[in-house]
């Protein structure tokens, strides 16, 4: 038995926001952002759009690539991915911008939005590791049920609406989008999801924290916010952390598989700053284009950078079948880890 990837898909607001954009609002410049982080634009989604709904666009693309359909016109698109729609069992959703706070999960909204009636649907909570915790959760769920074939598994964030906009240090590195895979389970053991890895450290939990609305400090009634909920980063602390979970999770990764590095054929990091990979592989002695980097268009999506990579990588052709393709993601909780996947 194989838990294959078998579409995948991206929905991208249409607004692009360049950094010499951004340092006409916040006292910021280009050669900062690019130096410190290789970002160079982002995409920010409308006031009336929330996370379920790039959510269900970047499903309905992967879903329609199930039936075979990858052309531009939306309306086949949707007959597409409506058929596909049926023979979904279960919707796992990775997200920290959901529509609602608490209930309903977006996947739930985004099950009715698709019309996939026969799946189950939830929402995960491991901020930009949340896809990589996903797909190893939907195999875990398709694995022990005969009845379950097909999960959908995005990664969606509407992060540009909890960012600090009076938070230089934090508000240019965000942007928005959403990214989706099908699983099957097949008989076919070529491909498919080989190895997962996942770790936490709650030590580290307000390296990265939304302060208000939860059970610890809700608001209370006539309160007057300050400022609305934003998460807070300790950027130095984060970006230590991260440097560390790449090299360890990559190690562990290959050292549990028993591979040699030389056998992967492409790395998908989580892309939340180009510096943070720069110095992994380095430290790990990989070279650099090894990692598929995108960050400079769309900079950092969280749980969505992982997919987004992965559907751009398949449509551009770059992932081929039995290629060995690993997948290292980092962020709040702090938690980490990363799958490898022969395609
Ligand atoms: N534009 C211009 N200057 C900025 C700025 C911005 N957007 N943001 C911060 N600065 C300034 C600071 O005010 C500071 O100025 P000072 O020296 O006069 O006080 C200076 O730049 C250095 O700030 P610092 O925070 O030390 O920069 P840094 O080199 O640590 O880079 C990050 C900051 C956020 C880019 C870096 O810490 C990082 O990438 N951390 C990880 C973040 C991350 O990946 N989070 C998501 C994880 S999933």
């Amino acid at each position: 038995m194989a838990i294959e990837i078998i579409g995948t898909g991206k929905a991208i607001p249409q607004k692009r926001v360049t950094n010499d954009d951004l340092a006409t609002r916040i006292d910021t410049s280009d050669e900062w952002i690019r130096s410190h982080t290789g970002i160079a634009s982002r995409y920010i989604a409308d006031e009336n759009t929330a996370c379920s709904d790039l959510a269900a666009e970047a499903a309905k693309n992967a879903l329609a690539m199930v039936a075979g359909y990858t052309g531009q016109d939306s309306a086949e698109r949707d007959r597409a991915a409506a058929q596909t729609a049926l023979s979904i069992d279960l919707i796992v959703i990775a997200t920290v911008t959901a529509d609602y706070f608490g209930t309903p999960s977006t996947a739930c909204v985004v099950q009715h939005k698709i019309g996939a009636v026969n799946a189950a649907a939830m929402d995960i909570s491991a901020a930009c590791t949340g896809f990589v915790y996903g797909l190893e959760t939907a195999a875990g769920l398709l694995s022990v049920s005969s009845k379950r074939k097909r999960a959908l598994v995005l990664g969606s964030e509407i992060l540009t609406k909890m960012a600090d906009w009076n938070d230089r240090g934090t508000c240019v590195l965000f942007g928005d989008g959403a990214g989706a895979v099908v699983l099957e389970k097949t008989d076919n053991s070529k491909s498919g999801l080989l190895q997962t890895l996942l770790f936490a450290d709650g030590s580290g939990y307000e390296s990265l924290i939304e302060r208000r609305g939860g059970t610890r400090n809700p608001f209370k009634a006539g309160e007057t916010l300050e400022k609305s909920i934003v998460i807070e980063m300790n950027g130095q602390e984060v970006y230590n952390f991260a440097v560390k979970a790449v090299t360890d999770t990559i190690n562990a990764l290959i050292k549990e598989g028993g591979i040699n590095i030389d056998e992967i054929a492409r790395i998908v990091p989580h892309q939340a700053n180009a510096r943070i990979v720069q110095a992994a592989a380095k430290r790990l002695r990989i070279p650099l284009e090894k990692f598929y980097l995108n960050i400079e268009e769309y900079a950092n999506t969280s749980s969505a950078s992982i997919p987004i990579a992965l559907d751009e990588m398949n449509r551009k052709g770059l992932l081929k079948k039995g290629d060995l393709i690993l997948t290292v993601g980092f962020g709040g909780g702090l938690t980490y880890g990363g799958n490898i996947i022969i395609w």
